[in-house]
């Protein structure tokens, strides 16, 4: 089916990226969240990104914000992609309510971390329609979608999500539905280890960080990047692998936790492991 109208729930860093991008590919976009003032500040992150980007050479940003709208709850469009926060109850509770309006042909998405996508299909009635659409933070700058097929998502659905990645510009690479898939799987361990080191006082932040950047030529350190994400993202899919694969390694450092028990969740709250004046 074509992909023409998608709806966007979630307008936090994920949501607005992904809107910015779907919109920007000529597509309409209807952008929801539940929070008041939250698809505002979302569209305030858009423009600021467009007119960065037309400075070196993109497109019209006005032409590209005039093609999303905002809905005050969840609307029919041929794809939804879902990306609000990581709670799996959350998460169901918008696709059983998706599933009740969507037309029985459309797609939805999720851009969860960790949370099973089989889980998510499994509260609606089109388990075969049900898909994981992993972009990467930010948005408009990363090339990766990580396409995860639930266990009965149909060859059709992962190739039609293939086949908009490439649309938008980006570059799909499959995983199969098991916790953290394969990207968090890989990245959620070394950001973990890398605050027990601070933990245990191995080094200071910015060491920790200048080691992974001038060792590893990553382009920013485990800590910026922990921050970067959002704490409570990183504790929340630390707890899915954990529960999921059933391995004490998996376990949030108890550091970890303490920070967003404190509410200091990184460059969204301004403060985590750095501060952001
Ligand atoms: N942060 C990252 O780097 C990153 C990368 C890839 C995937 N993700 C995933 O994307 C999703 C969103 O992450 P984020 O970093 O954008 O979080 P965020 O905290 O910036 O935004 C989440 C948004 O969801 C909204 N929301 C919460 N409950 C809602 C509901 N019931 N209905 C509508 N809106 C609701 C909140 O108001 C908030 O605006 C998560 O599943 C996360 O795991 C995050």
């Amino acid at each position: 089916m074509e992909i023409e109208h998608v709806l966007v729930v979630g307008a936090g860093q994920m949501g607005a990226g992904i809107a910015q991008v779907v919109a920007a590919s000529g597509r309409r976009v209807t952008l929801h969240d539940a929070a008041p003032g939250a698809v505002e500040r979302g569209l305030g992150a858009i423009e600021k990104s467009l007119v960065r980007l037309a400075e070196k050479g993109g497109g019209d940003p006005a032409a590209v914000l005039a093609r999303i709208d905002r809905a005050d709850d969840l609307a029919p469009a041929d794809l939804m992609i879902e990306a609000v926060v990581e709670n799996a109850d959350v998460k169901r509770d918008i696709f059983r309510r998706a599933d009740e309006i969507f037309p029985p042909e459309a797609l939805l998405a999720s851009n969860t971390s960790s949370i099973p996508i089989t889980l998510l299909a499994a509260a609606t009635s089109r388990p075969d329609r049900v898909i994981g659409m992993h972009f990467f933070n930010p948005v408009p700058m990363l090339q990766l979608v990580e396409v995860i097929r639930g266990l009965e998502t149909s060859d059709a659905t992962a190739a039609a999500i293939s086949a908009l990645a490439v649309d938008l510009g980006k570059t799909p690479a499959e995983a199969r539905d098991l916790p953290g898939f394969v990207s968090n799987r890989i990245l959620m361990p070394f950001i973990n280890e890398a605050v027990y080191a601070l933990l245990e006082g191995v080094a200071e932040p910015e060491a920790i960080d200048t080691i992974a950047k001038l060792g590893f030529a990553h382009p920013m350190g485990p800590l910026a990047l922990a921050d970067l994400i959002g704490l409570d993202t990183c504790v929340a899919i630390m707890d899915v692998l954990h529960e999921g694969l059933g391995n004490p390694k998996y376990a949030p450092c108890p550091l970890l936790r303490q920070y967003v028990q404190a509410g200091h969740l990184g460059r969204k709250t301004g403060r985590g492991f750095y501060s952001y004046a």
